[in-house]
Formats: structure tokens, C-alpha cells, sequence
């Protein structure tokens, strides 16, 4: 029995800055956001969203009323969740009209819990095949104004139904991973923006990598050339090109030129979006999916970090029809219609957010919307609306 990823989709805010706009303000060169770091235009987030409106608004793409009866659990991943104690999948089943009667859970490992979700949710299904897994993975890149890691700002969120006989991708058991504390990104629980040692950060992932993808070849004996592709985690795109470097030498010439065209693919949306953390890998993988040349039967390499630091590398098997399964999800139309915003609006809608519960408040989102929205807060409680 295979069991793997069913559907895949992905939303992002309405707002954006271009990254050119923001190099010229903080008085950087162009070139080094958008060549150096690999950055063309961010994702920013008003105040009437949050992860848990993100992931909602991402599931309801794809979710039919078979699905809602046939989801047993909801894994929701994210490290920008709204709320120390209560999950973000708990208030996420109610609003997508998902059952009482299924397991809710929230995860939380850096930008890697969405990968531990997806395990979680294929071990589940293979035990239980009739059964399906919503799992959600949302964040908010915040590092602050004027931070070395504004550019690497973003938002967004990933929903993936794992089922058996999935459609898009069944996921191998050839995972390998590894765990160790670095202090390479952290969010103590008083502070709303992330504290990040961003070189340091970059060595440990390259690190990880290398470990890990010597210690998968040496498990499956597998090779670079049995791959169509890598799907990385991007906190910003040039990430992916640092990790493939370090073994593309193990390649022909003529595959290392095809994985580089590859890689270009993975990073299309990722590029025009910044970094959403746990979805990151996913928005890649979605990328790669759509942007690239894929073709069923193929094998893709996943691999998904998350600082502090754990990391994962497994592979997916690409399914007979996976292009119906995500031609549906108009990624392309969603990044261009949205609202580019001037350096100093999109100062002012990165100090609108309301993270004071004590004070009562409302948001201004837009009326006549058919997407789910954070409203405010009441009495020290969220308040959401689905219209
Ligand atoms: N033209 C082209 N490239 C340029 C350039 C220019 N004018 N100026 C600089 N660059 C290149 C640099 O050579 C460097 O490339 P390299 O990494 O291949 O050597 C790149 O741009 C970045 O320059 P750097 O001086 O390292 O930038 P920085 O000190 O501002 O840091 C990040 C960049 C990405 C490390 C920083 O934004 C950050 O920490 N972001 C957060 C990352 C994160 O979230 N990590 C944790 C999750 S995995």
C-alpha cells in the first residue's frame, strides 16, 4: 500500500514589498537581496491574519466533504502560533467544519514540524488506510525592521491531505534525520520577532545536509542520478543552491546541469514569497511540481531543516496522476494579484499587529470575502470569521 500526499495547496496574504524597494531604503545594494540572497518580493501580513487564518484559508482550497469525513486528525506545524497553551489546529477544526470526533495537535520544532507532522500523519494512515491526515504548516517570517533578516521576511501556509493511494506523491520509508542544539535562530516566549545567527545558520544546514545525504545514500544505496530533483527548505532561495553544490559533483555533467534547472524550479515561488517556515520545504516542493519537468514514476529528494536544529531527508514517488491533483492550485495568479505596498506602508502594517490581548480591538480586513479572517480580540479571546 502506498501512502503519501493526496493534495497540496498553498495561500499567502494579499500584501507584498518588492525587495529592490527594500534594498534601496535600508541603503543595501539591489543585487545583493536579489542575486546574492536570492529574494525578489516578500509576502507581508496585516493584522486580520495570522497562521491560524493562513492555514485555514490554504485547506479550504482543497478539502471536499469527503475529505472533511475521512480526516481523523489535524497536525497543525508552526513556530508564530497564536497562542501559548490552545493549539492552532483546534481553533482551525472548528472553522473548517471538521469533525469533533478527530485528534487535534499543534507542533512545534523551528521550520522542521511540518516534515514531523507529514511522518506522523503517513504512519497513521498506514495503520489506519481508510482514514485521512490534514496537516497544516503556517508561520510568519518576523525579524523587525532594519534586522540583517528582514529580507528573509515572508508568510504563508501549507495544507496537505495525506491518504493512502494518495495522488500526488507517495512518500518512501527511507527517511533519515538527525537532531542537535545549536544556537542558530531562536524566538524567546516574550518576543514577537525571531533572533537569528543567520551565517551560523547557514553552516548547520549545509552540514546537516551533507550528514544526512551521506548516511541516506549509505541506507538505500541510492544515488544522485535516481533523482529528478530536490525539494530544500528556503528561508531565502540561494539556501538551496549552497546545499546541492556540495554534492553535484557526484553527478554527470549533463544531470548536474538538469538538477541546477531543477533547483531554479523549487525556488520560482519561494523567491516571490520570503520564508514561511515550516511550509517552506512544501511551497519548494509545490514549485518544483509546477515550474519544473516532472514526469510520473520520477523520485524527488525532500529535505526539511529546522533550526536549533533538526533535519530530515526522505524521498517521494512521483504518481501516475499527479498534474490533475495540483493544476487546480493557481499559485502563479495568486503571488500577481497581490497589492505591492510602498516601504513605509509596509512599515505601518508591521507595527498594526495587535498582540496585546488585554486591550479589545477589531481589524479592518477587507468585507465581501470568502476568506477566513482574525477580527480581533474580545474579553482576552481571538476572534475569528469565516464568512
Ligand atoms: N551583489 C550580489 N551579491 C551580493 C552583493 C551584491 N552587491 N552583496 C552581497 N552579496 C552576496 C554575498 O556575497 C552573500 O553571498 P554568499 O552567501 O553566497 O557568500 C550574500 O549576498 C549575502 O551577503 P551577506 O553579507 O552574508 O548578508 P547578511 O550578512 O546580510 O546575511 C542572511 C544574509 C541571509 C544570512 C540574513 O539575511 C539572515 O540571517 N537571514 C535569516 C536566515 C534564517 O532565517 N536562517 C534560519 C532558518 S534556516
Amino acid at each position: 500500500m502506498t501512502v503519501g500526499i493526496d493534495k497540496l495547496a498553498f495561500y499567502t496574504p494579499g500584501l507584498a514589498l518588492d525587495m529592490v524597494e527594500l534594498a534601496k531604503a535600508r541603503g543595501d545594494e539591489p543585487d545583493k537581496y536579489t542575486i546574492g540572497i536570492g529574494q525578489s518580493v516578500q509576502s507581508v501580513v496585516p493584522n486580520y491574519e495570522d497562521v491560524v487564518t493562513m492555514g485555514v484559508n490554504a485547506a479550504k482550497k482543497i478539502l471536499t466533504a469527503a475529505d472533511i469525513e475521512a480526516i481523523e486528525m489535524l497536525i497543525f506545524a508552526t513556530e508564530s502560533g497564536v497562542d501559548n497553551s490552545k493549539s492552532a489546529a483546534v481553533f482551525a477544526q472548528k472553522l473548517l467544519n471538521l469533525s469533533p470526533y478527530i485528534r487535534t495537535i499543534e507542533m512545534k520544532q523551528a521550520c522542521y514540524a511540518g516534515t514531523y507532522g507529514l511522518m506522523q500523519a503517513k504512519d497513521y494512515v498506514r495503520l489506519h488506510p481508510d482514514k485521512k491526515v490534514l496537516v497544516i504548516a503556517a508561520d510568519i517570517a518576523r525579524y523587525g525592521l532594519k534586522t540583517a533578516g528582514e529580507v528573509t521576511q515572508g508568510a504563508g501556509a501549507i495544507a496537505i491531505v495525506v491518504s493512502a493511494d494518495p495522488a500526488i506523491a507517495a512518500i518512501e520509508d527511507d527517511s533519515v534525520y538527525m537532531s542537535q542544539d545549536v544556537p542558530d535562530f531562536w524566538r524567546p516566549v516574550a518576543s514577537t520577532t525571531a533572533l537569528v545567527d543567520g551565517h551560523l545558520s547557514t553552516d548547520i544546514y549545509k552540514e546537516m545536509f551533507l550528514t544526512l545525504w551521506s548516511r541516506y545514500t549509505a541506507k538505500t544505496k541510492l544515488a544522485l542520478a535516481d533523482f529528478a530533483g530536490f525539494a530544500f527548505h528556503l528561508p531565502y532561495t540561494k539556501m538551496g543552491k549552497k546545499a546541492l553544490d556540495q554534492i553535484l559533483d557526484q553527478a554527470t555533467p549533463e544531470q548536474q546541469k538538469f538538477l541546477q534547472e531543477q533547483l531554479a524550479a523549487s525556488q520560482v515561488y519561494n523567491r516571490q514569497v520570503g520564508n514561511l517556515y515550516t511550509g517552506s520545504v512544501y511551497l519548494a516542493l509545490l514549485s518544483l511540481l509546477q515550474q519544473g519537468q516532472i514526469i510520473a514514476g520520477q523520485r524527488l529528494a525532500v529535505f526539511s531543516y529546522g533550526s536549533g536544529a533538526e533535519a530530515e531527508l526522505f524521498s517521494l514517488k512521483i504518481q501516475e496522476n499527479f498534474q490533475s491533483a495540483i493544476v487546480g492550485q493557481d499559485v502563479v495568479t495568486m503571488l500577481a494579484d497581490r497589492r505591492l505596498l510602498s516601504v513605509s506602508e509596509y512599515e505601518d502594517v508591521f507595527n498594526s499587529q495587535l498582540f496585546d490581548y488585554q486591550v479589545d480591538a477589531t481589524t479592518a480586513g477587507p468585507k465581501n470575502t470568502d476568506r477566513c479572517q482574525f477580527v480581533g480580540w474580545q474579553n482576552g479571546h481571538r476572534r475569528y470569521q469565516m464568512s
